[in-house]
């Protein structure tokens, strides 16, 4: 029985600093951002918009197609959860109008948590033929002037995971990889994350031999059965890397800049301009390569790696099923990233400065542009969300 991603839907912030303008206030050279790192711009969570607002903005559209009445999984993947208790995923089941039949839980393993949560609401869902739903949100945070900084960004992607799923049908094969390593960490104190930058790529990329050479056993695929690839998106720059790496590994020959750009090159216009979406991230790639491809990709089998820092690494893959397209919401996302407003550097210091109350009194948040819903405030140490559409 086919199991999988039925529909996927992404949300960004409608704000975002460009990197000339980073370059420019920290005196680097635009060119390291964006043919370094490559990466362009930086989506920017304006004060009334969280981990919550995003995942239940790309949620909505998911929503508007199907009865929430056969959700019985809600999985909130996170790593910049906003309470230490209570799961991100009963705030956004609430604003969605899902039913209290429902089993509802956050996940968290840094980056690798959306997929962890994909391949648990697959063995629920092929177990008992109901629906499941998968919010991955995160905002990138790191030090102001930290070599971190130009990686940061926000995103969220909701996923509906069903039986005879109309977009990705994941096999059953898996590569996985655990090892504790300090590369990328955030104590429950500090509000930004703390990286080894350099020790963390190479992390990622001993995580994506093993992964891959397990799943290169197990399934008997090889390097040229995979049409596609998708990889978790620190900056886009990762990615090339990593695949340069893949190709050497299975004894390809030097990838030249036309295959590199064929097998890679859609799975990254999202992320080049929002940043690092941390749990969304390789999911944010998958739906840049739904809505971009020219070609119909039915019938391709892609191949996914996920990396979470810390770490957990997962190889895997899926085929795209035919007619996906009509199913996309490709027409949403364009509009969103098409029409947001870049913030001065100022304005992005002041954000990045303002405090969260923590007084326990009332206080309400200005209006800033945001989806469907919004943090209007906070009393009593309660988040007060509102739906604004
Ligand atoms: P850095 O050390 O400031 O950068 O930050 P650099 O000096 O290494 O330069 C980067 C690249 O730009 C280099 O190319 C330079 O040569 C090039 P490379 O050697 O890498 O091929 N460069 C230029 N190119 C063109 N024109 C120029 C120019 N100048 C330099 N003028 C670092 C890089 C990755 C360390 C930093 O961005 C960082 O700390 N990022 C955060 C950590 C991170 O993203 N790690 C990735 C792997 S871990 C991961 O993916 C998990 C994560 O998502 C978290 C989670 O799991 O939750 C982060």
């Amino acid at each position: 029985m086919k199991t999988g991603i039925d529909l996927i839907s992404f949300y960004s912030s409608n704000y975002y600093l460009d990197l000339k303008t980073l370059a420019a206030a920290r005196g680097a050279d635009y060119n390291k951002y964006a043919i370094g790192i490559g990466q362009e711009k930086m989506a920017i969570p304006p004060p009334d918009e969280d981990i919550i607002t995003m995942a239940a903005s790309a949620a909505l559209p998911i929503l508007q197609k199907i009865d929430p009445k056969d959700i019985e999984l809600v999985l909130f993947a996170t790593e910049s959860g906003i309470d230490q208790s209570k799961a991100g995923g009963l705030f956004a089941h609430r604003l969605l109008g899902l039913p209290s039949r429902c089993r509802s839980v956050e996940l968290k393993e840094a980056c690798y948590s959306g997929t962890a949560a994909l391949q648990m609401a697959m063995a629920v869902v092929q177990r008992t033929g109901k629906k499941a739903l998968i919010l991955a949100s995160d905002v990138a945070r790191y030090e102001l002037g930290s070599p971190g900084e130009p990686t940061q960004g926000c995103g969220a992607v909701a996923m509906l995971v069903t039986r005879d799923p109309r977009i990705l049908a994941v096999d059953l094969e898996s590569g996985m990889y655990t090892e504790d390593v300090m590369d990328f960490w955030r104590p429950n104190y500090r509000d930004q994350a703390l990286v080894d930058g350099k020790y963390s790529t190479r992390v990622y990329l001993n995580a994506l031999a093993e992964t891959w050479k397990q799943y290169q056993e197990l399934s008997g695929r090889s390097f040229a059965d995979l049409y596609r690839f998708c990889y978790h998106l620190p900056f886009t720059r990762m990615a090339e890397k990593a695949h340069e790496r893949l190709a050497k590994t299975s004894g390809q020959e030097k990838l030249s800049a036309k295959a590199l750009q064929e097998q890679l090159g859609d799975t990254l216009h999202y992320n080049r301009i929002t940043g690092n979406s941390y749990a969304a991230s390789l999911y944010v790639g998958l739906a840049s390569l739904l809505d971009h491809a020219t070609e119909d990709l039915s019938g391709k089998r892609i191949g996914l790696f996920s990396y979470g820092s810390g770490c957990a690494a997962e190889f895997f893959s899926g085929v795209i099923q035919d007619g996906y397209r009509p199913h996309l919401f490709a027409e949403n996302q364009r509009k969103l990233l098409e029409g947001r407003t870049e913030l001065t550097y100022q304005q992005y210091e002041d954000i990045y400065n303002l405090p969260f109350p923590t007084d326990g009194g009332k206080h309400t948040f200005a209006q800033y542009r945001t989806g469907p819903f919004r943090l209007a405030g906070v009393s009593e140490h309660k988040r007060l969300y509102e739906k604004i559409l």
